[in-house]
């Protein structure tokens, strides 16, 4: 029998050495953005069918949701708004007295040492349900969709977020709104841009949380195509170039290679942000009893940081939170 000089498993032995060489470890708390839903009223959660443990939260249950969170070391909240009316262009999304600038307001009153993250786009706005404004044949209008992601942008600023993030993959728009928050006074406010945002069956749930499906037609159109990984090195480098502080990858779990060529195109931190089918994938295996929950979870976590990840937003920011302090 030929006698291997190289034995990995000589490392493998006991806990403590394989701690010892671990090349990575799962987001501590410090590194979580927590995605919460907003909506009118007092008192309310309205729990999201296809996203157990999740709901729709009015302000006042938002604060109290957003401060345990940050009580188990979260860094930060990123906000969807679910508005009370909607429109052709989304107007109640870029109101200075919108469903997210109040949250907003409320969140720096009651939790002011949380990182504050709003979503800037239209769909869960427009009463078209599409991600920016239409041209007469109905087609999604790329450069007058602009000004109107930048309005919003500044009025989220303008109530407290520390990070705006674009997540509607019009071309342009990170420079558009880094030019509005810099006239408008706001040159300290950051852009995490959704700079790979692909076209993805793994926002299902989301669409049902946000009441954000288009009435007709899909999203092929603006977001990328889930064949392309060159072509996100080179959306990723317009971000850059536009000013973006932070690029982020979207969804997480099946574009892992796209995060790692992410990574390394770009010298600025990059996100991950494991979304709601993604949640939807675990939770149904685990509560059949097919999987370890917190296992997978957990294992989920770390590949993201092993792909290069600096910072991760994810549904289960407070479990995880929890278990790695
Ligand atoms: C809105 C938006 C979506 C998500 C984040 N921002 C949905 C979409 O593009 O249809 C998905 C988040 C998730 O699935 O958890 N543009
Ligand atoms: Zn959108």
């Amino acid at each position: 029998m030929p006698h291997p000089e190289d034995r990995p498993r000589r490392l493998r032995a006991t806990e403590r050495l394989r701690d010892l060489v671990a090349e990575c470890e799962p987001p501590g708390a410090g590194k979580l953005l927590y995605p919460l839903f907003v909506r009118e009223g007092r008192g309310e959660r309205r729990l999201i069918a296809s996203m157990p443990g999740h709901a729709q939260l009015s302000v006042d249950v938002l604060c109290d949701e957003a401060r345990a969170a940050r009580d188990e070391g979260v860094a930060g909240v990123l906000l969807f708004g679910i508005p009370a009316t909607k429109d052709p262009t989304g107007s109640s999304g870029r109101s200075e007295d919108g469903i997210v600038p109040r949250a907003l307001r409320a969140l720096a009153e009651k939790a002011p040492d949380l990182v504050l993250a709003a979503d800037v786009c239209l769909c869960e706005y427009t009463d078209h349900g599409h991600c920016g404004a239409l041209d007469e044949r109905g087609d999604v209008d790329n450069d007058s969709t602009l000004g109107l992601l930048a309005e919003a942008a500044v009025a989220y600023a303008r109530a407290g977020a520390h990070l705006v993030a674009p997540s509607d993959m019009m071309d342009g728009r990170v420079g558009a709104i880094r030019a509005a928050l810099d006239r408008a006074g706001l040159p300290r406010t950051a852009i995490m841009s959704y700079s790979a945002k692909y076209a993805s069956s793994f926002y299902g749930p989301f669409r049902e949380a946000a009441g954000s499906t288009p009435r007709s037609g899909d999203r092929r159109g603006y977001q990328m195509d889930p064949r392309n990984a060159r072509e996100a090195e080179r959306e990723a480098r317009l971000d850059d170039e536009e000013g973006a502080d932070i690029l982020m990858v979207k969804p997480g779990l099946a574009y892992l290679d796209v995060l790692a060529r992410v990574r390394a195109a770009t010298r600025k931190p990059v996100a991950v942000f494991s979304v709601s089918g993604e949640v939807a994938l675990v939770e149904a295996a685990a509560e059949k009893g097919w999987i370890d929950r917190r296992r997978a979870i957990l294992e989920i976590a770390t590949a993201f940081r092993r792909a290069g990840a600096d910072l991760v937003i994810t549904y289960w920011a407070r479990e995880i939170a929890r278990w790695e302090g």
